[in-house]
């Protein structure tokens, strides 16, 4: 009764609500797995360039949601590079085209930006983070990659679901802003696919890896059918083919 009636009182019930979420063994299970992720190593740049240094002759790159350059755009080391965002989180922008990826892939078929016979060695994959709209980025880009080239995903890895919630805006979740979306649908729908090789590295939440040549991993009979995060977390290894940098290293340097 008394507890009762000190809850209506707003400063009291904020702080006992706010101490109960503060030290739910869930939450702080989920912090821990954020500062985990956060810290591992190599990241998505080294992991890039890498790919983009086993290429002969000129090399170009193309990036799919590039927010702040800074980050990883102008580190790339790459002969030729383009960018492609509509500016949702970085006002500035500076990006060759300022669009959509839809709108960029649908003018690079009509010659109206680069040329359609345009080939790239490496496609950074890392715009809205949405099963349905990854998974057409992944199409698009298998129309311009090179034979030997790599499509690469950032956020295949999500740690919890809270990362993986469909919602970017909500920032309350146990994850705090960190959002992987549901890249990790996509990458998994296009891991059933026979005729590609795929392999997801386990740093930098994930940076799932496509290669119509290079043998860097099998794909798997579909499975996870509805795509329930649960079944991830059972079965990331196998589900993404989940393995560490020096193991693709050893695989494309052999
Ligand atoms: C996670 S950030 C990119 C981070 C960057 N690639 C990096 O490595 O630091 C996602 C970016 O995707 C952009 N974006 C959102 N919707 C998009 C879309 N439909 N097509 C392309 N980019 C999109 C956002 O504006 C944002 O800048």
């Amino acid at each position: 009764m008394m507890k009762s009636f000190l809850l209506t009182i707003k400063p009291i019930k904020y702080f006992f609500r706010g101490r109960n979420f503060l030290n739910d063994p869930h939450y702080l299970e989920v912090q821990k797995k954020n500062r985990n992720e956060s810290l591992k190593r190599p990241s998505r740049t080294i992991i890039l360039n890498f790919l983009l240094s086993i290429k002969q002759g000129k090399t170009s790159y193309l990036e799919i949601g590039v927010r702040n350059p800074d980050r990883n755009f102008n580190h790339i080391e790459a002969d030729l590079k383009y960018s492609v965002d509509p500016g949702i989180e970085f006002i500035e922008n500076p990006v060759d085209f300022k669009m959509t990826s839809d709108v960029f892939f649908q003018k690079l078929s009509k010659n109206e930006v680069l040329s359609n016979d345009t080939k790239f060695d490496v496609i950074f994959i890392d715009g809205l983070h949405l099963a349905e709209q990854v998974d057409r980025d992944i199409e698009n880009a298998f129309n311009y990659i090179k034979d030997d080239g790599f499509i690469v995903l950032h956020d295949c890895n999500p740690p919890t679901e809270w990362h993986a919630r469909e919602n970017f805006g909500y920032r309350n979740s146990p994850a705090s802003g960190y959002w992987n979306g549901t890249t990790w649908k996509a990458f998994l729908k296009w891991r059933f696919n026979s005729s590609i090789n795929s392999c997801c590295i386990d740093s930098d939440w994930g940076l799932g890896i496509f290669s119509k040549k290079y043998q860097i991993g099998k794909s798997i009979e579909p499975t996870n059918a509805f795509f329930e995060f649960s079944s991830l977390d059972e079965n990331r290894k196998e589900y993404l083919n989940l393995i560490d940098f020096d193991t693709l290293k050893n695989i494309l340097l052999e």
